[in-house]
């Protein structure tokens, strides 16, 4: 599997520059223009302190971690376990996470195969998530994890032949934007509802379970009822997604969306 290596240095360039850019923007159109981010650094001695105290995930903000490519804005940061691939961010093309690993969970079905896989700090997360549900007496099984471009795409053009597009779109990402290529994601069911992924999982036991607890171990259900205008597809209360146990518990104690909460103007607002 090849690696993608996008450097946290060139990242943060990028950010910065994105970030001057739109205090310059800001500065042209409003009455009294901001200092630019190179002279808050002259200032500071190049301490980036506006964004670094203001909140710990500033790195991973939307803006700061995209670039567009051949008309596509395309993540500059896919294997930070923050990344955000969604409708309008893909991953760059060709990516394939380079530590894919089994987690040591009940399956949905028999044997070792693509979607078996997760990469290893998530896998070692869901391993923990489990044993914890477990202990509750919840049951869970895993039905769907690590998915590469080229099964995504057999996915969506399944759907799309058989729903059409715009319903596609709803319940299937576009195969270069799903949480599944980054080895980040699984989704997960119960014997309650024959571990079928369907929206009623999130009625029982093993559904509202993930939901209350999944942040304690670095997940966060992403695809919420009442958010589907921000995150673009319907309710999905098996798809988890790993994002490291600080975010998942601030975007669940937030309400937000993970989309929402790394959109630069909510995390600075958050304490
Ligand atoms: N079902 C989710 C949105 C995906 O295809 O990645
Ligand atoms: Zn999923």
């Amino acid at each position: 599997m090849k690696k993608h290596q996008a450097t946290k240095w060139s990242a943060i360039a990028l950010g910065t520059a994105l970030a001057a850019g739109l205090l310059s923007a800001c500065g042209a159109a409003g009455a009294t223009p901001e200092p630019s981010k190179s002279a808050q650094q002259q200032t500071n001695g190049g301490q980036d302190s506006e964004t670094k105290s203001e909140n710990p995930f500033a790195d991973s903000a939307m803006q700061a971690t995209v670039e567009e490519k051949d008309g596509k804005n395309v993540v500059t940061n896919p294997t930070s376990m923050q990344v955000v691939v969604n409708k309008q961010r893909y991953l760059p093309d060709g990516y394939e996470p380079s530590d894919l690993v089994v987690p040591n969970v009940p399956f949905s079905f028999g044997g070792v195969i693509e979607k078996s896989h997760m990469r290893k700090e998530a896998a070692d997360a869901l391993e923990q998530l489990f044993a914890g549900a477990k202990e509750q007496g919840i049951d869970l099984y895993a039905v769907s994890g690590y998915r590469s471009y080229k099964r995504q795409k057999s996915i969506y053009d399944n759907n799309v032949a058989t729903r059409g597009e715009a319903e596609a779109a709803k319940v299937s990402a576009a195969p270069g934007t799903s949480e599944h290529q980054t080895g980040l994601a699984m989704d997960v069911s119960a014997l309650s509802v024959n571990n079928e992924l369907e929206q009623s999982f999130g009625d029982t036991k093993e559904g509202q379970w993930l939901a209350d607890h999944a942040q304690e171990y670095g997940f966060i259900v992403h695809y919420l009822k009442g958010k589907e205008e921000q995150t673009g597809y319907s309710y999905e209360p098996w798809h988890i997604r790993y994002v490291g146990k600080d975010l998942a518990k601030a975007v669940h104690d937030s309400g937000l969306s993970l989309d929402e909460y790394l959109d630069e103007s909510n995390l600075s607002a958050a304490k």
